[in-house]
C-alpha cells in the first residue's frame, strides 16, 4: 500500500452548493502531482488531528491539480466541519497519494454511473474518464433540489452533459428517478456504478441483484458509512503471532483500540472500515467482517479483516502481526 504523503497548498475553496465547498490541491513546489485513476480518493491530514478520505473529483487526465468536495455534516464525526471550518485558500495539508478502491471495469461494453448528492465526486471523476476515452456511459444524479446540487454548471459545460440525467426529490426541473427503468434499460453486459448516502446506496444495489445483476458488475464505495453492527457483540481474544501474546477483547472495544492499550499499532485512517489502510492477515480463527472494504470473495477466504471496525465469530482469532 503506498503511504507517501504529499504536501499540497489549497489553490483554490469555491462554494458548490449549500453546505458543500470544493477545494483545489496543487503540490507546494509546483510541480506535478502523482497520476490518478477515476475511483481515487486520498487521505487528507486535516489541521486538527483528524485523517479522512475524499474522492478526486476532477479530470483524471490533470497533472497539476486534485480536486475534493465536501459535505459539511453536523452529526458526521468532525472530519467535514473541521474541513469547512478549517481549510481556506492558502492552507498547506498533506494528503497521501491517490488510492483506487473504485476503478471502472474497461472491459465493460457500457457504465451505468449512478451518484446520490455528494457521492457524485468519483463519479463525476469517471464520467470524465470515460467521456475522454470514448467509451459509452449514462450518468444519473440524484438531489434532494436543484439548487442542493453541485456541480450543475460544470456538468452543463462538459463535452459529455447530453449523457447526465438529474433527479431531484422536489420534481422540479428533473425527473423522478426510476431505478428499475435504468436498469431495465441497460444494455447488456453493462457495469454499474454508485455512490452515495448509505440509503440510496442499498437501495440500488438492492434492487441490481434482485433484478438478476451479478455481483461481479456492481461497484461501490461506502465512504463515509458507519461500521456494519456485530450480531456476536460479545469479547473474545487476539494472539499475536510473532510474539505470542494473548490479548482481550472486550465488547466494547475494537481490535486497534485492544491492540494499542497493549503497546501494539496497528496503522489506521478512517476507522470506519472504508479505507484498508489497517487490513491484516488472519492466520487462524474466523471474524466477523464488519467492514464495507472486502469484496464478499475476500471475506469468504476469511484470511485477512479490518481490525478498525470487525471482529471475531471464533473465540480467538491469530493475528500475523
Ligand atoms: Fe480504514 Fe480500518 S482504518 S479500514
Amino acid at each position: 500500500m503506498n503511504q507517501a504523503v504529499l504536501n499540497v497548498v489549497v489553490a483554490r475553496r469555491r462554494d458548490e452548493a449549500p453546505g458543500i465547498a470544493s477545494f483545489e490541491l496543487r503540490s507546494e513546489d509546483g510541480g506535478p502531482l502523482p497520476a490518478f485513476e477515476a475511483g481515487s480518493h486520498v487521505d487528507v491530514h486535516l489541521p486538527n488531528g483528524l485523517v479522512r478520505q475524499y474522492s478526486l473529483c476532477n479530470d483524471p487526465r490533470e497533472t497539476h491539480r486534485y480536486t475534493i468536495a465536501v459535505l459539511r455534516d453536523e452529526a458526521g464525526r468532525g472530519g467535514s466541519r473541521a474541513v469547512h471550518d478549517l481549510i481556506r485558500e492558502g492552507e498547506c495539508l498533506r494528503i497521501s497519494a491517490p488510492r483506487n478502491h473504485f476503478a471502472l471495469a474497461h472491459d465493460a461494453s457500457h457504465h451505468l454511473l449512478l451518484a446520490g448528492g455528494i457521492g457524485v465526486t468519483p463519479i463525476l471523476c469517471m464520467a470524465e474518464q470515460l467521456a475522454a476515452s470514448g467509451e459509452s456511459f449514462a450518468m444519473h444524479y440524484c438531489t434532494r433540489s436543484r439548487e442542493r446540487t453541485a456541480f450543475v454548471e460544470r456538468i452543463a459545460q462538459a463535452g459529455f452533459a447530453q449523457s447526465v440525467q438529474f433527479h431531484h426529490d422536489d420534481n422540479a426541473g428533473g425527473s423522478t428517478f426510476d431505478i428499475e427503468q435504468v436498469l431495465k434499460g441497460a444494455p447488456a453486459g453493462t457495469h454499474l456504478y454508485v455512490c452515495g448516502p448509505r440509503g440510496f446506496m442499498d437501495f440500488v444495489l438492492d434492487t441490481a441483484r434482485a433484478n438478476g445483476w451479478p455481483q461481479e458488475r456492481l461497484h461501490y464505495e461506502f465512504f463515509g458509512a458507519p461500521a456494519n453492527q456485530s450480531a456476536a457483540g460479545g469479547a473474545f481474544q487476539v494472539r499475536i503471532a510473532s510474539s505470542g501474546a494473548t490479548i482481550d477483547i472486550p465488547p466494547e472495544c475494537t481490535v486497534v483500540q485492544a491492540l494499542a492499550a497493549n503497546g501494539i499499532e496497528v496503522i489506521t485512517s478512517c476507522e470506519q472500515g472504508v479505507c484498508g489502510t489497517c487490513l491484516t492477515r488472519v492466520i487462524a480463527g474466523e471474524p466477523e467482517h464488519l467492514d464495507s472494504y472486502l469484496t464478499d470473495e475476500e471475506r469468504a477466504a476469511n484470511d485477512q479483516f479490518l481490525p478498525c471496525c470487525s471482529r471475531a465469530k471464533s473465540p480467538l482469532l491469530v493475528l500475523d502481526l
